[in-house]
């Protein structure tokens, strides 16, 4: 099963999944884990593209112009060019191509893609020869955001050929961990939900750099459904640094701490603050009785000096 936002089926139906006037180069940019390439593969099942015409490029400094265009090879005696599988692959028919990490590709490798990316969908090689991209050829690039340790900006005349959508961790994840693995407890996955929330929001607020992604959370819950204990499978997942072991501890106490109960509608939620609200409320009323307690008091006080007179 996959979850797909409403932004990003938005920005699908604008683009890859448009009926007509498709735009066929589109980016995903989103932390780690966010679902970025299985949206790829999510999009490629949708168009009913062959497994053999879906291809990958892992992008990296080490990555050359010969990965995304023609090499050539001596074969008996005889020079040989050959046509990389990316190439290949954009110029085929109803086909997809996924650049994953492309703010890696060295920038004067990426250049070599721009025309093949823009309008003009074909790019000719030093050889003299022309390739034209398919028809429906889909390519996605895929990259975490900049401020991503080792990601880099790429050129922005790069990034100008291309919509990118901004992705971040869906909503409903207990959902999908249930739909994944079914034995575990379901509030022990409203549980981890709500604990992956609470990491991201001190992250967010630059509190704490640990992370916790959607993969960290179908990791623990694969050892919780083998036996583990909640707590081993968290320090097994996430990446903590040292000097926030406590801060994550905390949370991870105020999230595997909270009730289920049922909400107006009927629905099981959680809330981790339901217990902070009602110690509050109690204390709001002590407050008030405290206060209608000294106003009558005063008002006592001020017969009694009347009296005095
Ligand atoms: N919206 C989603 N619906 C269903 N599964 C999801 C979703 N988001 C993430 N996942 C699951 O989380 C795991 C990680 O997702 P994926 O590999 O697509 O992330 P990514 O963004 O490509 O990560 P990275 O930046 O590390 O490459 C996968 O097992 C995937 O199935
Ligand atoms: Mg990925």
């Amino acid at each position: 099963m996959y979850i797909i936002s409403k932004e990003a089926q938005a920005f699908l139906n604008a683009t890859v999944l448009a009926p007509k006037n498709k735009i066929e180069t589109v980016a995903l940019v989103g932390p780690a884990g966010c679902g970025k390439t299985s949206l790829v593969f999510e999009v490629a099942q949708q168009l009913n593209t062959k497994p053999s015409h879906v291809v990958t490029l892992m992008c990296s400094k080490d990555v050359t112009v010969h990965d995304i265009s023609t090499s050539k090879t001596v074969e008996d005696g005889n020079v040989k060019e050959i046509v990389s599988p990316v190439l290949e692959n954009m110029c085929r028919d109803n086909s997809v191509t996924y650049l994953d990490e492309f703010m890696s590709l060295p920038a004067d490798v990426a250049v070599h893609l721009n025309s093949m990316l823009d309008h003009r969908k074909e790019v000719t090689l030093p050889n003299g020869k022309t390739y034209k991209r398919g028809k429906q050829a889909i390519v996605f690039l895929s990259s975490n955001p900049i401020g991503y340790a080792g990601v880099k900006r790429q050129h922005g005349g790069f990034m100008d050929r291309f919509p990118t959508l901004k992705m971040g961790y869906i909503d409903g994840e207990d959902k999908l961990l249930q739909s994944a693995f079914p034995n575990v407890p379901k509030p022990d996955t409203m549980r981890l939900a709500q604990f992956a929330k609470l990491i991201r929001t001190s992250q967010r607020t630059k509190e704490s750099r640990t992370e916790c992604s959607t993969r960290s959370l179908l990791m623990m819950c694969n050892m919780i459904e083998n036996g583990c204990d909640m707590s081993t499978a968290l320090h097994a997942c996430l990446n903590v640094p040292q000097d926030e072991f406590a801060a994550v501890a905390e949370m991870a106490k105020l999230a595997m701490g909270a009730e289920v109960f049922k909400d107006d509608k009927g629905d099981e939620t959680i809330d981790l603050f339901a217990e902070k609200d009602k110690k509050n409320k109690t204390l709001e009323t002590e407050l008030k009785t405290a206060n209608e307690t000294i106003a009558g008091l005063n008002d006592k006080i001020a017969q009694l000096k009347g009296l005095i007179s």
